[in-house]
């Protein structure tokens, strides 16, 4: 039987924030919820989270899930007096205990895995992970005596010498729950902190094996804003690294941010300041960047979006947008179509081979195939109290400074005068305009000197 315990109860002081630690979020998501995925791939029979400080917020960042169950940890007296509230909580006390921080957020299952293993393996007591670090401060110090670990010193409660040793705790441990419920409460907080140290468990079990694995990031604790932009810079460079490999070229790297759960195809060139973030789509052949922001979006083959921003929107093959567009939520643009220049679009659907391309707005509406916005076009779409919807038929050619007082419907192949102010719908193939008669009066400038 596999149970996990998560720690999330303490107020991490060192991030200067009003958020709980595990709340921060690295690449779009929480530390707590990506220890939590990094657990449920073990498939546990159940997982606790130790919560305390802000423990509404906390409990409310996590999706209802059967096997999760949350323990309330208040005051919080150390990482080792969270685990006495389990054990005192929990009453079957059996198999293993995996126990995790939940400021370790880049924690790997196929660590975990391996931890599990060599525990059960070797038949021990308590297994943890642990790495060499060329800068070990603030991590506790691991020392280990004939193949078994012997103590755990916290930094704050290292003489000079031990500062020294470079092996360090990573904060995550398997234990046999029962002899650790046997242990656990005769724990003290004689220390320089003051606290209930879980780590001080390791020198009253008999059996304790090191995991040392290699220094490569996964293990990095978050303390402080410092080291959340290094976890932050560990996780991008892993997510571009693996785009790269799979055909994805990155003018220049450390510039962009693209979210694990975006998809990037074939021969797609991502520019400098590129930031592609939730569950986006690009596919194979596209240019995106250079400062361009693309959220929850899909776009096909062939595109082109330069200088602009795409919010929850599908844009098909063959478009080009920008520079300083805006794509606002639930658009469809379909292809070969020409979103140009200092355009924003909200709701709206674009059909083929359409063309917006300067200084339009275009809000709530449906535009026909092959349909021309004229310069300057914008769908008045918001009447102060209720959205409207505009829509123009195919083929048609909306004068440049047209302003479409919506609710309105336009035919197909329609032209709109420039200048118009649009405000009754229209028959196909009509030239619609409004708009004051040019008055020439000449000799003016004469008559009034
Ligand atoms: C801890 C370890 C240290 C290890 C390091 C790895 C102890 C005593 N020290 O130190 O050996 O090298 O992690 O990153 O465990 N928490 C609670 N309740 C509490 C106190 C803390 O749930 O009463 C939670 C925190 O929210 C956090 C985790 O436990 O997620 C670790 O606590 P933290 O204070 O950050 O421990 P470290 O000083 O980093
Ligand atoms: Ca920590």
């Amino acid at each position: 039987m596999l149970s996990i315990a998560i720690l999330a109860a303490g107020k991490g002081t060192r991030m200067a924030s009003s958020i709980p630690k595990v709340l921060h979020e690295i690449s779009g998501k929480t530390l707590l919820e990506r220890v939590i995925n990094a657990c449920s791939e073990l498939n546990p029979d159940q997982i606790f989270v130790i919560i305390g400080h802000k423990s509404k917020e906390v409990q409310d960042s996590i999706p209802h899930s059967k096997n999760i169950k949350f323990i309330i940890q208040k005051p919080q007296l150390g990482t080792g007096h969270a685990i006495q509230v389990l054990c005192n909580q929990v009453e079957k006390n059996k198999g293993n205990l995996l126990v995790l921080n939940g400021d370790v957020p880049l924690i790997t299952s196929d660590t975990l895995k391996k931890l599990l293993t060599l525990h059960d393996s070797k038949n021990a007591d308590v297994s943890l992970v642990t790495t060499k670090k060329k800068n070990p401060h603030g991590y506790g110090r691991v020392f280990i005596k004939k193949s078994f670990i012997e103590k755990i010193v916290e930094e704050k409660d290292c003489n000079n010498q031990e500062r020294q040793h470079l092996l360090i705790n990573a904060g995550i441990y398997c234990f046999k729950w029962g002899k650790l419920s046997k242990t656990i409460n005769s724990l003290k907080s004689n220390n320089n902190q003051k606290e209930i140290y879980l780590t001080d468990t390791i020198s009253l079990l008999n059996k304790s094996l090191s995991l040392e694995v290699d220094d490569n990031g996964e293990l990095q604790g978050i303390n402080n804003r410092i080291q959340l932009s290094k976890c932050e810079e560990i996780i991008q460079k892993l997510i571009k690294e693996k785009h790269m490999l799979k055909g994805v070229t990155f003018i220049n790297a450390p510039s962009c941010s693209i979210s694990e759960d975006s998809e990037i195809g074939k021969d797609v060139i991502i520019e400098a300041n590129t930031h592609i973030r939730g569950n986006s789509k690009i596919s194979d052949n596209c240019v995106i960047g250079p400062n361009t922001f693309i959220e929850n979006s899909i776009v096909e083959k062939n595109c082109k979006i330069l200088n602009s921003t795409v919010y929850n929107s599908q844009i098909m093959d063959h478009i080009k947008i920008g520079p300083y567009s805006h794509i606002r939520p639930n658009c469809k643009i379909y292809s070969h179509s020409k979103i140009g220049n200092f355009v924003e679009i909200k709701n709206s659907q674009i059909e083929d081979e359409v063309k917006v391309n300067h200084l339009s707005y275009i809000g709530d509406s449906i535009i026909g195939k092959s349909t021309n916005i004229g310069a300057g076009s914008i769908t008045a779409n918001f009447d102060g109290q209720k959205k409207h919807q505009t829509k123009i038929g195919k083929n048609s050619s909306i004068g440049a400074n047209t302003v479409l007082i919506a609710p309105i419907n336009l035919g197909e192949s329609v032209t709109t005068g420039a200048g118009s102010v649009i405000t009754k719908d229209s028959q196909d193939n009509s030239l619609v305009i409004s708009r004051p008669k040019q008055v020439n009066i000449e000799n003016w400038k004469k008559n009034k000197s």
